[in-house]
């Protein structure tokens, strides 16, 4: 057999990105090398996503670009259009010879023993576990940021969406795992964690300690070392008031939340069946909001599900003037086959949803102008992640989750590295999407030992 190279590219959530990151650490195990080409590589995976159409087309259009490499190359799908389309991509893709869903990715080793073998027809497709894929092989492609997945799955069943079949039902890890885990990374240099799940916050500890979510927070946002702790993504209907309660109490919790409200009209969330209502989910809002921390809020919205009128529609963008979110994410619905929605008669013209998104888009980037220009003159720490090689800017986050850019003309002279440092930076300018500053103080970078294994 050729040497053993693996490329592997990510579509979707973070969960993707980080279930990415753990198959990366068990294939590194057998030996396989990574590679960022598909020509260098001899087996070639994509780890996808099928949230809306467009995600799960593109995993099509570029196996298409191999159909005629069979043979010498071995061909994967993982994630959820693996799961969702099963065999049929055998059909689609018969250069394909591995279909994996994320619910059977602690079974990668033995698919992966019958691929080698050259079985042509490996799947990898029960949804039917209890165990989460929870790995010590994990290759972390950002050095100062690490995840940890702590649910997985979703029982919510929201008339739109394919999670609850693609990931199955919700399971959550130990806590004592996980604040394992957040103590094996602050060792290793990491200085913020992300606490990932479908729904983060419908999280149960199943082992005798019982934490409940806003626990496990605190939790890992006092371990030693740890000075940003994030979570994504949280459902409305588990928001409880003891999450704001551990953030305002504990300094290493960002002050960020994400909070999918998908629509503004009760009407419309009751067919989604989200849960809440308009008025509860503002509720929520408003426990937020009367924190004594800044926490900056985002969220999920979907235009044009099937039914949705004008008048709804209208109650959406009164929502985003009502909360002022810092950011938005926001989608045309897409059917997906399998979902109670997919069948409803109602359907949005596509030419409206288009319509209804830009009108969207346009009042949140002219709320987010405004609410950026009052932060001008305020200081900020930020955690450098990058840097503009034109501008020769550092990128820096806040913990707002704002992207704040500044110049450091003596760092740059001095040949110094500001990844991964926290700064204090005076905010001097502001676009819709982000801001710029002014060094105040810098801390050192922290050393880590950047790509590893963790073991
Ligand atoms: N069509 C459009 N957007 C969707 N989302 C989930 N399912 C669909 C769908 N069928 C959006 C929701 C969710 C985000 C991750 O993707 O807003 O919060
Ligand atoms: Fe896409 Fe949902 Fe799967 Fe994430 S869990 S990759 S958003 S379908």
């Amino acid at each position: 057999m050729a040497e053993k190279t693996f490329y592997l590219e990510t579509f979707g959530c973070q969960m993707n990105v980080h279930d990415s990151e753990k198959v990366a650490g068990t294939l590194a195990a057998r030996g396989y090398r990574q590679v960022h080409s598909t020509e260098e590589a001899r087996l070639v995976l994509y780890n996808t996503c099928s949230i809306r159409d467009k995600a799960e087309q593109k995993v099509f259009s570029r196996l298409a670009n191999f159909k005629k490499q069979r043979g010498d190359k071995i061909f994967g799908v993982l994630g959820c259009v693996a799961q969702h389309q099963g065999e049929e991509i055998f059909a689609q893709a018969p250069h394909v010879s591995l279909v994996c869903g994320s619910a059977s990715y602690n079974q990668l080793p033995d698919l992966m023993d019958r691929v080698e073998a050259g079985e042509s027809r490996v799947t990898g497709l029960s949804l039917d576990t209890d165990e989460t894929f929870d790995t010590p092989l994990v290759e972390r492609d950002n050095p100062h940021r690490a995840y940890i997945t702590i649910i997985e799955g979703c029982d919510k069943h929201c008339t739109y969406c394919v999670v609850p079949f693609t990931r199955g039902p919700e399971r959550s890890r130990a806590s004592a795992g996980i604040l394992e885990e957040a103590r094996r990374l602050a060792a290793a240099g990491y200085t913020e964690i992300q606490l990932l799940g479908q729904t983060v916050n419908s999280y149960r500890d199943p082992s005798p300690a019982g934490l409940r979510f806003a626990q496990l927070l605190d939790a890992v946002g006092r371990v030693a070392g740890i000075r940003r702790v994030r979570f994504t993504t949280s459902h409305p209907r588990d928001f409880t008031a003891d999450i704001i309660e551990a953030i305002d109490g504990n300094p290493a919790l960002c002050n960020q939340v994400h909070l999918p409200v998908q629509s503004g009209s009760t009407r419309l969330l009751d067919r989604m069946e989200r849960n809440y209502t308009r008025e509860e989910y503002l509720g929520r809002i408003r426990t937020i909001k009367a924190s004594p921390r800044k926490i900056a809020i985002s969220t999920d919205v979907i235009v044009g599900f099937p039914g949705e009128t004008r008048e709804d529609f209208e109650q959406t963008l009164s929502l985003l003037d009502e909360v002022e979110y810092d950011s938005i994410f926001s989608f045309k619905y897409s059917p997906r086959a399998g979902t109670p929605a997919a069948e409803y008669a109602d359907a949005v013209p596509e030419e409206e949803q288009s319509w209804r998104l830009s009108i969207l888009q346009e009042k949140q980037r002219r709320i987010q102008v405004r609410r950026h220009e009052q932060l001008i003159g305020l200081e900020e720490e930020v955690l450098v992640e990058g840097r503009r090689e034109k501008s020769g800017q550092w990128i820096g986050r806040t913990s707002q989750n704002r992207v704040l850019n500044f110049a450091d003309p003596g760092s740059l002279a001095a040949g110094e590295n500001l990844l991964g440092a926290f700064c204090r930076v005076r905010v001097t300018g502001s676009g819709p999407n982000s801001l710029v500053g002014e060094l105040l103080a810098k801390e050192p970078a922290r050393a880590t030992h950047g790509f590893r294994i963790l073991q």
